[in-house]
């Protein structure tokens, strides 16, 4: 017997904006399945059911999939966030790095969006993917990411219109979210038009809107929370 409350899939929800995300979904009523490869630093108080899983490889996401399919008996609700990022000049990046953020940061939401697209049709549910402003706009040494980013954002509309009509695929692309609780300075704060860095809770409230069904004709779209980072034009002085 499926579970009566909606289930959401949470990736890399054991911190940072995962965990917000996750937070947000159970304060709403869903009930929220965290998989990441690492466990939580309070695992004993951790108030999602957690499984261990590396969302790069194909098995542990069958895996996965199956243990939600008998658990929870559904799921409506796909957040694709795990992601990672390596910063180095290209002539150091070796192809196993490479290919370790492209897993990550892409390949991951083909194989979840693949293995839960029968699950998300008897819920018509929604899938969310994390990119990142990095999709449009780089600092130098940032080459895997940024294009895991942009493959992301393809990968998004291209299942919007794949999965559609019963399911809707939609992306938040985050800017500077702080995640760890700073040190943050002032000049932080006021380089952004919003006046501020981002909080993990302002990707989380965009989240839960996109999963919901107030945004039921929305669908293979992006969503920016930069606080308008990427409208703001900088020459140097
Ligand atoms: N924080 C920011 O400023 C920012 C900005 C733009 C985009 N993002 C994106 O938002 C998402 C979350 O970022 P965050 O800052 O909260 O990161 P974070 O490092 O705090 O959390 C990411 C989580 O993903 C997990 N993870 C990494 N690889 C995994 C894998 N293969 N399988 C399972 N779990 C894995 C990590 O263990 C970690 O718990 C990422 O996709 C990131 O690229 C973050």
């Amino acid at each position: 017997m499926p579970q009566k409350e909606p289930a959401a899939l949470v990736t890399g929800g054991r911190q940072g904006i995962g965990r917000a995300i996750a937070d947000r979904l159970a304060r709403d009523g869903w009930r929220v399945v965290v998989a990441d490869r690492e466990p939580p630093q309070d695992s004993g108080t951790f108030p999602h059911r957690f499984v261990k899983a590396d969302v790069g490889e194909e098995a542990a996401v069958r895996q996965l999939i199956g243990d939600i399919a008998e658990r929870e008996g559904r799921l409506d609700g796909l957040v694709c966030n795990a992601g990672f990022m390596i910063r180095k000049p290209i002539e150091d990046l070796s192809l196993d790095e490479w290919n370790a953020v492209i897993a990550t940061n892409l390949t991951s939401t083909f194989l979840l969006a693949r293995g839960a697209a029968g699950l998300l049709r008897q819920t018509r549910g929604a899938i969310l993917t994390i990119a990142s402003t990095r999709a449009h706009q780089s600092e130098p040494h940032t080459e895997s990411y940024a294009a895991s980013k942009g493959g992301l954002l393809a990968l998004t509309h291209a299942l919007a219109v794949s999965l559609g009509p019963l399911i809707r695929v939609n992306c938040i692309s985050p800017g500077w979210i702080d995640t760890r609780g700073g040190p943050l300075s002032e000049e932080d704060h006021a380089q952004h038009p919003a006046g501020r860095v981002g909080r993990p809770e302002d990707v989380a409230g965009l989240a839960a809107w996109l999963l919901g069904p107030e945004s039921g004709f929305v669908t293979g779209a992006e969503f920016l929370t930069d606080g308008g980072m990427t409208r703001k034009m900088i020459y140097a002085e």
